[in-house]
């Protein structure tokens, strides 16, 4: 069997752990795997992984120390013209062409949706792996890349507060997270935020602002508010120029982590979730299985249809908001 990997959408550390672990369980089991590059476009152009050698294939030699390496080996990208009809039935055509049975997208929602749309122009089999460092996938208790993204941004927070102490000021650091507060409330846990925002609730400014002017008459000068990206009430200038109108009482200055959340090697957590996913996608293929994501609950694989990853998007559990409310008083 000839298996084609890829990954798409916004690259998540552990993408090349997963690769790894893709090419690796085919070989135990006798197949061959070859690399598709740049997602659905280099699918649409025919870009295919090629060694030194001028190999398609990806020998388990070859990503022998994948699992520690950040980023995409492997590209990634948004293709606007795989949207198209013409762009899914090219990228069919293309499949056919180099004789591929079956696919492992690695990716999101978006690579998911495009998974479905595929597949009523080609007959392989396709199983995908969560990769997204947001954490939002219905179905999976954990996508790959979140625990790299968290620890990047903690590390953050923990270097903020040197500077927000040493002037009495407030920092409001706004993480990633369209539609979803996970790394946001995980990094205001681990960070000792005061306050965060997150797209899961309303961000009410006058409790806000009571919050902060308690700390105040408690004798602190400085504070943390950690804010997701998609929060309801916008990022962190938007937050900002709010709070200031609500007589903040803390002298305030922004930060936005952006995409350095989405490199650097990856932690043991998003090395050891993102093999065993690859390897329990290999292992679903080989079992007939077609049109799922493979995600772990407890610990173990399980299959998840397209459909259902990304119907909605998973929520941060409030437990944890509560958590963060009650040490941050
Ligand atoms: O979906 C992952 C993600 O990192 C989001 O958290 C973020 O909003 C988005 O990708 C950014 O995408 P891009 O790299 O295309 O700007």
């Amino acid at each position: 069997m000839k298996i084609g990997v890829f990954c798409s959408g916004g690259d998540a550390p552990g993408m090349n752990a997963c690769v790894r672990s893709v090419v690796r369980t085919a070989a135990a089991h006798g197949h061959e795997v070859v690399g598709i590059m740049r997602g659905y476009h280099g699918m649409i152009h025919e870009e295919f992984f090629m060694d030194s050698d001028g190999q398609h294939h990806l020998t388990p030699y070859r990503v022998t120390t994948w699992a520690a390496h950040g980023g995409a080996h492997l590209r990634s990208s948004r293709s606007e013209e795989f949207r198209t009809e013409q762009g899914q039935r090219t990228a069919a055509d293309i499949l056919r062409k180099h004789h591929i049975d079956a696919l492992i997208p690695i990716g999101g929602d978006g690579t998911f949706n495009g998974a479905t749309a595929l597949s009523k122009h080609w007959d392989g089999q396709i199983v995908g792996c969560p990769g997204t460092i947001d954490n939002d996938l219905m179905g999976t208790d954990y996508t790959i890349g979140f625990s790299t993204a968290v620890q990047t941004a903690v590390e953050a927070v923990d270097k903020i507060r040197d500077t927000a102490s040493s002037h009495d000021r407030m920092f409001l650091v706004e993480v990633m997270g369209r539609h979803s507060g996970y790394i946001a409330l995980y990094t205001a846990i681990a960070a000792g935020a005061d306050v965060v925002a997150i797209p899961e609730t309303d961000t009410n400014f006058t409790e806000i602002i009571s919050h902060l002017n308690r700390l105040k008459e408690q004798g602190r000068t400085m504070a943390i508010m950690v804010i997701a990206e998609g929060d309801e009430k916008g990022g962190a200038e938007l937050i900002n120029a709010q709070l200031k109108q609500h007589d903040c009482p803390f002298q305030t200055r922004t930060i936005v982590l952006g995409h350095l959340q989405r490199g650097g090697s990856p932690t043991p957590e998003d090395r050891r979730r993102a093999t065993q996913m690859g390897n329990g996608a290999v292992k679903a293929i080989l079992a007939g299985e077609t049109g799922v994501m493979i995600g772990t609950r407890d610990d173990r694989c399980v299959s998840i249809p397209f459909a259902e990853t990304y119907a909605s998007h998973r929520p941060v559990s409030l437990d944890l908001l509560n958590v963060l409310n009650e040490i941050a008083s």
